[in-house]
């Protein structure tokens, strides 16, 4: 199949590359002339496992094309994938602008029937705005289909998961636009979802809800374990056993950050609100995960009390390991507020420093974790990359001016830290 995913994000890229990888002749189209650019050069925007390969070897092949241009991508395809950005404003509500610009580029392209498919996480109802757009920019008669195909993918994991996905959700309005997805979708095998188009839309929202839900969920509930001395981890694992929870998303830590979770929460509790439902759940988890982070910091000062000149080393600045996205990252909050009450900071992460520079003032970046405790009154763990797992904690220990070590990610044991020496904080344990 031809298909023209517009939009070079971490989706609109993955999907392009797999897609291809699938066997279908792909074109990805950004306004990002120098990224298509870069792209075509072979330089990749971002860091994603195993994706470089993918662009690479479909490059190679001639499945994989780049393109800054909506027209060029849209004359040459049948399928038409939305991945641009929908981030939020200041009240929650998504940002539709740039899909709304994609659309009338596309409504203005069209010749022949196309099957315009809506990616991009977007409010419940989008569809129908993306309809009424094509059909007014396009002129009377123009033929085509709108659907959405929501997008489940993680970023640290996000081909995997295109290429093996747990479920793929296809809302249409009729039989002509679903077997053209169904096909291009043929060679994955898992269960597929087909529904009407909000009920699609709802399913994104709705997931990706109930996962942070899940994490402030075990956040609270480790809070409450500090208190009367269990241990979050054996609960979440007691929990996680009875197949109604779950194991996946009770890990306890430093709360969850990235440029999904905050903006798709502030999103569809916007959506709620405008249609006259107050979605009160949502709000407390947005409360709690704001509270956990600063109470991560607070760990700090209850363990150095007063933190002027005090010199922190940060271990793990991305939102989640496997990534070099600072988008909302639960690191940020957190720096911050060590610096206002007067913290050095030294910091190290193994793929987000160049992004994080651009974030984050007065922090000293060094070059592994060593040279980032070296020194140290307090190491601080804020995201729970392998190799953080696998120091040598003898080494990390006698490096530390003293071994004080807040875990906001649980990745070391008590009792093993207790051993070595370190005075040693996790969370909910
Ligand atoms: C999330 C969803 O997991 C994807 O299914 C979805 O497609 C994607 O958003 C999206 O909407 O595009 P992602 O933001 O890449 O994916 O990251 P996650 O792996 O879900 O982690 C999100 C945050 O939750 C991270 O900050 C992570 O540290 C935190 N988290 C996760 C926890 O604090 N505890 C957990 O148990 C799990």
């Amino acid at each position: 199949m031809k298909i023209c995913v517009i939009g070079a994000g971490h989706v609109g890229l993955v999907t392009s590359a797999c897609f291809a990888q699938l066997g279908h002749s792909v074109i990805n189209v950004d306004n990002d002339k120098i990224r298509i650019r870069n792209l075509m050069k072979g330089s990749m925007p971002f860091f994603e496992p195993g994706l470089e390969r993918l662009v690479k070897e479909n490059r190679k092949n001639g499945r994989l094309g780049f393109s800054a241009s909506v027209v060029d991508g849209v004359k040459k395809c049948g399928l038409i994938f939305i991945c641009v950005g929908t981030p939020p404003r200041e009240d929650g509500e998504a940002d539709l602008s740039s899909v709304e610009k994609v659309v009338r580029k596309i409504a203005r392209s069209l010749s022949g029937y196309k099957t315009i498919v809506e990616k991009s996480t977007v409010p419940v109802n989008t569809w129908k705005w993306i309809k009424h757009t094509v059909g007014l920019y396009s002129g009377q008669g123009a033929d085509f289909d709108v659907a959405v195909n929501p997008e489940f993918l993680r970023e640290g994991s996000a081909v995997r998961d295109f290429l093996k996905p747990d479920r793929i959700v296809i809302g249409v309005e009729n039989e002509r636009a679903r077997k053209i997805i169904l096909e291009a979708y043929r060679k994955i095998k898992c269960p597929k979802i087909i529904t009407n188009l909000p009920t699609a839309e709802m399913i994104k929202h709705a997931s990706n809800s109930f996962l942070a839900t899940k994490i402030s969920y075990i956040n609270s509930v480790a809070n409450l374990c500090e208190k009367v001395g269990a241990d979050v981890q054996s609960v979440a694992q007691g929990m996680g056993y009875d197949p109604r929870i779950g194991k996946a998303f009770l890990s306890a830590g430093a709360g969850y950050g990235g440029f999904c979770f905050p903006k798709d929460l502030a999103a569809f509790i916007y959506i709620a609100e405008k249609n006259g439902y107050d979605f009160a759940i949502l709000k407390a988890v947005q409360k709690v995960n704001e509270e956990q982070k600063r109470a991560v910091a607070r760990k700090v000062k209850e363990a150095l009390w007063v933190l002027k000149d005090k010199v922190i080393g940060v271990l793990g600045l991305s939102f989640k390991p496997d990534t070099d996205d600072m988008r909302l990252a639960p690191s940020i909050d957190i720096i911050k507020a060590l610096q206002s009450d007067g913290a050095r900071i030294k910091a190290f992460d193994p793929a987000a420093m160049a992004n994080a520079k651009k974030l984050l003032r007065g922090v000293r970046f060094c070059k592994n974790a060593y040279s980032a405790a070296e020194g140290c009154d307090c190491v601080l763990v804020l995201t729970e990359w392998d190799e953080f797992r696998d120091l040598d904690l003898g080494k990390l220990k006698r490096l530390m001016k003293i071994p004080v070590i807040i875990d906001g990610r649980n990745i070391f044991k008590p009792e093993q830290m207790k051993k070595l020496g370190f005075v040693y904080k996790g969370i909910g344990r």
